[in-house]
């Protein structure tokens, strides 16, 4: 077990399609793996070590050096700035951050309230527009916030739209397009390096082949 490669997996929707890729690129993950609750899942037949974290905490396991590599979305790399490489877009999980509303109504002109999940980046968006801003942090559900009258705004991830549409809400500027990306501690990377090029380079060729499909 001595070079053991640990990898944090986010828990939730990225999950699935994350599981499916690796799948795809012929690492062996028993069916279990799905529909597990344990958080740490050894993988022997791979020497795989997976931890199953937040979304939000992926770098942070891979900046402390506990997990080699994790999978993380774009939107969590730009909100926490860690220490680590982006090595591979994944082209998985695709959706994109978002400035979203009641419809037909006019921002605040003095500091207008936007509620979000990513104030890092709500503050740097607004603060390149040139808009003095307060953010309130929330933690999910942000949608309730326009509704009831928390925020003039929010920030936040738009997948198929229907979360918006369903709360009568509307999109009024796109900031950023999201996908997943493999993400590596320095130090692994360089100790490591023969077995996560492997792995890089089996995951590239399935992400080409998926492309030329698509
Ligand atoms: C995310 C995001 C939106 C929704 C967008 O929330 O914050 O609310 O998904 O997806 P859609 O465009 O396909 O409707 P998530 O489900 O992760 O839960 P949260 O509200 O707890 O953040």
């Amino acid at each position: 077990m001595s070079d053991v490669l640990t990898i944090a997996m986010p828990k939730g929707r990225i999950f699935e399609e994350a599981a499916e890729l690796l799948r795809q690129a012929g690492f062996q993950l028993p069916p279990e793996f799905d529909d597990s609750r344990k958080l740490i899942i050894d993988v022997l037949e791979e020497n795989f070590r997976f931890i199953l974290a937040k979304p939000m905490d992926v770098p942070t396991y891979v900046e402390h050096g506990v997990a080699d590599l994790g999978i993380a979305g774009k939107d969590v790399m730009l909100e926490e700035e860690r220490d680590v490489y982006e090595l591979l877009d994944l082209k998985i999980s695709a959706c994109y951050l978002a400035v979203a509303g009641l419809p037909n109504t006019k921002i605040n002109d003095v500091a207008p309230k936007i509620a979000t999940k990513y104030p890092q980046i709500a503050a740097a968006y607004f603060r390149e527009q040139g808009e003095q801003v307060e953010i309130i942090k929330l933690n999910g559900s942000i949608e309730l916030a326009p509704m009831i009258g928390l925020a003039d705004r929010i920030v936040d991830i738009v997948s198929t739209g229907r979360t918006l549409k369903e709360n009568g809400l509307v999109e009024y500027e796109t900031i950023v397009g999201i996908t997943s990306r493999l993400i590596v501690n320095p130090v692994s990377y360089r100790m490591k390096d023969e077995r996560i090029s492997e792995m890089v380079g089996r995951l590239t060729e399935v992400i080409a082949g998926e492309e030329i499909r698509s």
